[in-house]
């Protein structure tokens, strides 16, 4: 079975990382699709977010990393794969992730959002917080790979 892992990645962490490892034990393709969003530039380009994410699943055999821009109810139909996956980490994500599923299987009948929960040490983990945390000079070992952990640090060398 193939699924979709769709998001901003801006950049991986490791709460991102256990779900893609858990999707790559429990089905045959994983796509991580990557949001190009326009009107939202975010800190790591595409490119850059596409390139981690390479570098940091090459363990992996069956994760493709691919970006999709529009609507992800289309780029389902595009890659003919309708199972997408979600990480839910706290209740706080709860509306919004039930209100994107609703709105994707509205706008694709054939769409299904499969929710998988994060790990424990996970649930207060965002990429935000850690572009935050970087952005100040802080250690963020602990929440991304070594490769991303050297990108933070190469984008705010400069400070802020
Ligand atoms: O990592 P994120 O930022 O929580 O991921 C959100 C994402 C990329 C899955 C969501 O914003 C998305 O699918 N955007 C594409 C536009 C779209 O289809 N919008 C309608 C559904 S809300």
């Amino acid at each position: 079975m193939k699924v979709i892992y769709p998001g901003s990645f801006d950049p991986v962490t490791f709460g991102h990382l256990d779900i893609i490892e858990r999707c790559s034990k429990k089905f045959g393709h994983v796509i991580v699709a990557v949001l190009n969003n326009s009107s939202k530039k975010g800190t790591f380009s595409i490119e850059e977010r596409m390139e981690l994410l390479r570098e940091t699943t090459k363990h992996l055999g069956n994760i493709e990393i691919d970006a999709f821009s529009g609507l992800l109810a289309e780029y389902v139909e595009k890659r003919d794969c309708n199972i997408l996956i979600r990480g839910l980490r706290a209740v706080s994500d709860f509306e919004y992730e039930m209100q994107m599923a609703l709105v994707n299987r509205k706008l694709n009948k054939d769409v299904e959002t499969l929710f998988m929960v994060s790990k424990g040490e996970h649930v207060y983990l965002s990429s935000s917080i850690v572009r935050e945390i970087a952005a100040y000079g802080g250690n963020v070992s602990c929440f991304v790979p070594k490769p991303v952990e050297r990108a933070l640090r190469d984008k705010f060398k400069g400070g802020i």
